[in-house]
């Protein structure tokens, strides 16, 4: 039996069903080539591409459906030298395509919620996980305050040092985030710091928070990090914005 809204989707199919879902399209302005990864949560059906070569200078994009919600991030220093596929940060289980596998943070994270039928989307940019190089996320059409978020610093450049991941040549590759670097409750938000009140900014969030206030530099960072568009956007995910 067809139902109501089925009709009605099928009528109307790009306005009230976003049937065409949105275009996530991936830049590198990075001077080097980064292997973008994406994840999408709650056990729903992966994207087409889960992980993918960008070469500097290069575009590459992907559709999703709607509703969906999920993640974006980037590999860097990725090489197949010990025959096998493995990348100096934001590793997805030693394979190009993520096929549902995470960053190994640290990572810098693009978070996008995209609701169904031109509803609210929410979308940031995350350094809770750590960083490994600019991001920056931005809506394309759409309506409402649709405003792009974007982490443009080096935050390996300045890392402290207790926060440094280096690679075999001594190189600073990623700063993890302290929960990373610490895995205290303090700084992950759990346990006892499990809420908004308790969990507060600490000397390294504030490392973060400085140089890129526009993104998350811990679980509870305020909500001048969450950005939202209405009307069902698509979105440019920018390395090295
Ligand atoms: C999103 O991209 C698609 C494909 O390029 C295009 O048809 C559509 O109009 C775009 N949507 C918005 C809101 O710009």
């Amino acid at each position: 039996m067809m139902n109501t809204r089925v009709a009605l989707c099928l009528i109307f199919a790009s306005f009230l069903c976003g049937a065409y879902g949105a275009k996530i399209t991936f830049v590198n302005k990075c001077s080097y080539t980064v292997w973008p990864g994406t994840l999408t949560s709650a056990q729903k059906p992966q994207l087409s591409k889960t992980g993918f070569e960008l070469p500097s200078g290069q575009t590459t994009s992907v559709d999703t459906p709607t509703p969906w919600e999920g993640r974006f991030w980037a590999r860097t220093g990725c090489s197949t030298s010990s025959g096998k596929f493995t990348c100096a940060t934001a590793n997805c289980g030693d394979q190009l395509e993520c096929n549902g596998a995470g960053a190994v943070p640290p990572a810098t994270l693009a978070e996008l919620h995209i609701e169904a039928n031109g509803g609210q989307d929410f979308y940031d940019i995350s350094n809770v996980d750590g960083s490994n190089l600019p991001m920056s996320i931005a809506p394309e059409g759409g309506s409402g305050d649709c405003k792009p978020s974007s982490c443009p610093a080096d935050l390996n450049a300045e890392c402290p040092a207790e926060l440094q991941m280096k690679d075999g040549s001594g190189k600073v590759v990623a700063c993890k985030s302290a929960c990373v670097a610490f895995n205290e409750p303090k700084y992950c938000c759990t346990g006892e710091f499990s809420t908004p009140e308790k969990c507060t900014p600490t000397q390294y969030s504030e490392y973060f928070e400085q140089r890129c206030p526009q993104a998350y530099s811990y679980a509870y960072d305020d909500k001048s990090s969450t950005f939202t568009c209405f009307q069902g956007p698509n979105y440019t995910i920018t390395f090295c914005p």
